[in-house]
Formats: C-alpha cells, structure tokens, sequence
C-alpha cells in the first residue's frame, strides 16, 4: 500500500478522481495553490490514445467557463481553437434560414473539441511539478473515515492510495458518489428524459464550410430538434434530439431519408444521403440524465464537483460552464477559509448546492419548453418584449439568457430576478394593454394603418420569434 500522507511542512495531498473537463481544470485550481495533487482517471491517457469517445465531439464554451479558464492562464489557449458563434440560425421547414443573436452585438458562445479541451487542459496540470497523472485507474471505492481508495488496474489488480482530500469529478454517474448515498441526511435524484441524441457529421463542401460557420444552427421542430457546432476540420457536428421511441422506429437506411425528408430535408444533401443511411445505425441514441444532490462534500475529507455533483440536460449548453464554475467558487472559498477543509467544505455546500440545482432546474425547463411553448404566441410576444426592454433599460432588465450565459449572476439569483422582472413586465403589460386599447382605438379611428403592410412585418417579427426559445 502506498501512503501519501503528508509528512510534517509538506503539503497536503489532494486527490482528484476523474480527468474528464472539470477534474483536469480542477487539477491546476489545487496545484496553484501548491497542493500535491494526484488525478487518477479510468481511462488511458486519451493523448496517446487513438480513438476518444466522448460523450459529445464539441461543446459550447461560455463566460463562466472562460472565467475558470481564465483562473489558470487557459483562456486565451482555449478560445484561439474556438469559433464564435454570434448568433442561432433557425432552419425552418422550407429550409428558409433566419439569424437570431444571442445577446448584444459583440457576444458570442463559442464551439470547442471536446477531446482537444481536454488534451490541453492535462497537458497544462502536467506543466506542474507538484501534480502527476494517474490513468488506468478506475475508483472502486474509498472510505469516509480514513480517505483511503481502492483503484482497479486493466491487468486486474488493485492499488490503495490514502489522500487528505477526495475530489470527486468523475462524471454522472461518478463512483465518489456512491460513499454519499450510503450515508444518512443525502438528498438525491435522478432522472432519464426520454429524449435521447445521437450524433451525425456534416462534411465541408468544396473544401469549405457546407452552412454559415459563425452560427450554432438549429431545426426546431417541437418534439424533435436537430442542432449543428462547427468544428475547426470545417466539418459540422450535428446532434438530433428524439424520443428514444422515435429513434426506435427508425429502423431502415430508406426510413431514415424519409424521416429527413419529412423534417430536415436541407440537411439531406449537406450530410449526404449514404452518409445519413450508414452512420444512423452506427451508434444507438444516447441517454440524457440530470443529476441532483446535496450535500456535496463529507466532512472534512471529500466534495463532489462537476456532473459528479450535477449532471444537467444539455438544452442550456452550462453543464460544463457550471462545473469549471464551482472550480473557481471553490477555490474562492478557500481564500476565504485559508484552505482549512473542515470549514471550506461545509461552506462549499452551502453556497453552491442553490446554484448547481437552479441550473439544473433551467436546463430541464428549456428542454420541456422548447417542445411545449414553442408555438405559444404569449410566450413568443414575451421574448420579443424581454429583449426590447432590455435595449431601453439593460441594468434593469437582463433576459435570462443572457445573464445565465454572459454573467456570473449567480445562478439562483439570475433565476429570481427573472421571475421578478417577468411579473412586473407582465403587469406592465397588462397596464399597457388596458391603455393601448382605449388610445389604440382613437388613433386608428383617426387615422386607419395600411392593414397588409403591418399584417407583412408582423409575421417577419413573429418568424422571428418563433425561434427565439431554442439553447
Ligand atoms: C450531448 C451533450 C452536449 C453537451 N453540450 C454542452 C455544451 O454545449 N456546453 C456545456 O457547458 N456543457 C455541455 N454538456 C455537458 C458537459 O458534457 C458536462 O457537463 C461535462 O463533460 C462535465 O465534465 P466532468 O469532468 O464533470 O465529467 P466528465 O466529462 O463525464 O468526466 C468524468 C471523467 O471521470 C472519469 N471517471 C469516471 N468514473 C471514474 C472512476 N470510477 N475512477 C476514475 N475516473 C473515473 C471518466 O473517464 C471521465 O474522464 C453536454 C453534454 C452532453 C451529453
Ligand atoms: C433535502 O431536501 C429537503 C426538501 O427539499 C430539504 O428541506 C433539506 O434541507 C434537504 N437536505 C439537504 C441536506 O440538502
């Protein structure tokens, strides 16, 4: 057995169990600070490795994650191999495409490699001498009272390795976890949704992108949607959303061209017809799971961190924002605490668990949302009014999205003021409208509109709109 307790003078030793996204930031946050750090992944070291399968190709990097990257110099690394997006691109059924930005001019998400993200981000732990890399070891259990943990070997053997710190960023459906659900006082839950997605490739056309790169394209189609990032290759990722029943009835190349056919036949000769056919069946849909836990750490010896602690559905793009957020919320705490666990840990809990949740909360209700309201006329009307008094009164009126998106508002506050700026819109409205009818009346008494000329940018604004509640 290995014993890594510190010796007297020498820094405590912290583990990190996964080296996914959050547990490969997570590794520079605790070296900075001189920890002895020890990540121990279950994988090969996907550097070396030839194939990688991820859970998705690329993601959607935005402010809060672009601030932890920014915590240990990665920023600027990162966001050079990203393309922004500045806007969504709407495919209607027509194939008519419609842009809607995201926020004001200047603001963008952008699309990252999953794979290379993660690359780099151990290749940066690495550069300090005080972390080391542990893959081929998967965790199999681990104990509360002394911090020793159990690994198994690909050769089939184990190791034991004691540390004074377990930090728990292995992912949904993480093994750190399951010491918390034996233990008493532990709230948790999970639910499968019954969409799943599955992942498709657009290749470029005549050596360039085959749609508009800046954009992240979406095909709402109420209970589908298929989505599209760019990726550097020049290719474009799309990922179709669909309840696992409807994957299911698929099951010919022929039912796939006329599933197409039927709702995204502008992407038919994008992806291409035997490209679609063949790479269908490659791989089954994939299941979607939101997480929701609290506390998030026990005692002085372990906390949980990134879809570890909050696995979220993807209809938001924060999953992994969210998780390099609680890296620097942490180790905010920690300053705060002089790096004494026994009282960072607690706090931790208790300043992150309303937020984690919140926005676990939003992400599913944008995925029942856009299925469900999405050709709701108050809601569409609603968006438009949000974003317009935004222009008037921005320090007064932020649209959800883009506090969640380009602010660090703290989750559970962005979700307040939300629900109180929509009450004083909606009052507004209503006092607005109780005014619009009585003077609306007069004036269009006095002077009657050309009817076909307001009825014609009606339905630009409402096209445009109709789209706008989409990630
Ligand atoms: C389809 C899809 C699209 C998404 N799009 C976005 C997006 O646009 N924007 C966004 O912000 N987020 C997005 N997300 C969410 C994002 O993928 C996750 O939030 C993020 O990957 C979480 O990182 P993590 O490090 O906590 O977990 P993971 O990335 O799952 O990493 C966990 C790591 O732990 C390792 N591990 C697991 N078990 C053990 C064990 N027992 N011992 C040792 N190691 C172990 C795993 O091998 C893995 O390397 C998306 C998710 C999905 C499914
Ligand atoms: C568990 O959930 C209940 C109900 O929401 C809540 O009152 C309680 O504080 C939670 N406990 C913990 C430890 O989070």
């Amino acid at each position: 057995m290995e014993d890594s307790a510190p010796r007297p003078g020498e820094k405590k030793v912290v583990a990190v169990v996964g080296g996914g996204l959050v547990g490969a930031l997570n590794a520079c946050f605790f070296a900075k600070r001189g920890f002895q750090v020890e990540v121990y992944e279950t994988r090969e070291d996907i550097r070396c490795a030839n194939v990688v399968r991820g859970r998705s190709i690329n993601l959607a990097l935005s402010h809060r994650g672009r601030q932890a990257l920014k915590h240990v110099g990665m920023e600027e690394k990162i966001v050079s191999k990203g393309i922004p997006m500045n806007a969504r691109m709407i495919h209607a059924l027509s194939g008519k495409q419609s842009p809607i930005p995201y926020g004001k001019k200047g603001q963008y998400i952008l699309s990252v490699d999953r794979a290379n993200l993660n690359k780099e981000l151990l290749t940066e732990a690495e550069t300090y001498p005080n972390t080391k890399l542990n893959f081929d070891h998967k965790l199999q259990d681990w104990s509360a009272e002394t911090g020793l943990m159990t690994f198994a070997r690909p050769d089939g053997s184990k190791t034991q390795v004691r540390a004074d710190l377990i930090v728990g960023c292995d992912g949904a459906f993480s093994a750190v976890r399951k010491q918390f659900l034996r233990r008493s006082r532990f709230n948790y839950s999970q639910t499968y949704i019954p969409h799943g997605y599955m992942e498709l490739t657009m290749p470029p056309k005549h050596g360039e992108f085959a749609m508009k790169p800046n954009y992240l394209h979406i095909w709402p189609r109420n209970t589908f949607m298929m989505i599209a990032l760019p990726n550097l290759d020049k290719t474009f990722t799309c990922t179709l959303f669909m309840p696992f029943e409807e994957f299911e009835k698929i099951t010919t190349g022929d039912e796939v061209i006329e599933f197409f056919q039927k709702y995204f036949p502008d992407a038919i000769p994008l992806i291409g017809a035997d490209a679609l056919k063949r790479d269908y069946f490659r791989l089954p849909a994939q299941a979607m799971v939101s997480v929701k836990c609290s506390p998030y750490h026990i005692g002085d010896k372990c906390v949980l961190m990134g879809d570890a602690a909050h696995a979220v559905v993807p209809f938001y793009g924060q999953g992994m924002n969210a998780g390099f957020e609680d890296c620097i919320v942490f180790d905010e705490i920690m300053n705060r605490f002089n790096e004494d666990f026994g009282a960072v840990l607690p706090e931790y809990t208790r300043v992150r668990v309303p937020d984690d949740h919140a926005i676990a909360d939003l992400a599913m209700y944008n995925y029942v949302e856009m299925r469900a309201h999405v050709n709701s006329k108050w809601f569409i009307f609603r968006k438009h009014v949000d974003n317009l008094l935004h222009l008037l009164m921005p320090k007064t009126i932020i649209p959800l999205y883009t506090m969640v998106t380009f602010t660090r508002t703290r989750y559970h506050v962005a979700v307040e003021r939300w629900h109180w700026q929509d009450k004083v819109i909606n009052r507004g409205l209503l006092a607005g409208a109780v005014g619009a009818v009585f003077g609306g009346s007069y004036l269009l008494v006095k002077n009657p509109p050309n009817i076909n000329k307001l009825a014609v940018a009606a339905e630009k604004i409402w096209n445009k709109l109709a789209a706008l509640n989409t990630p």
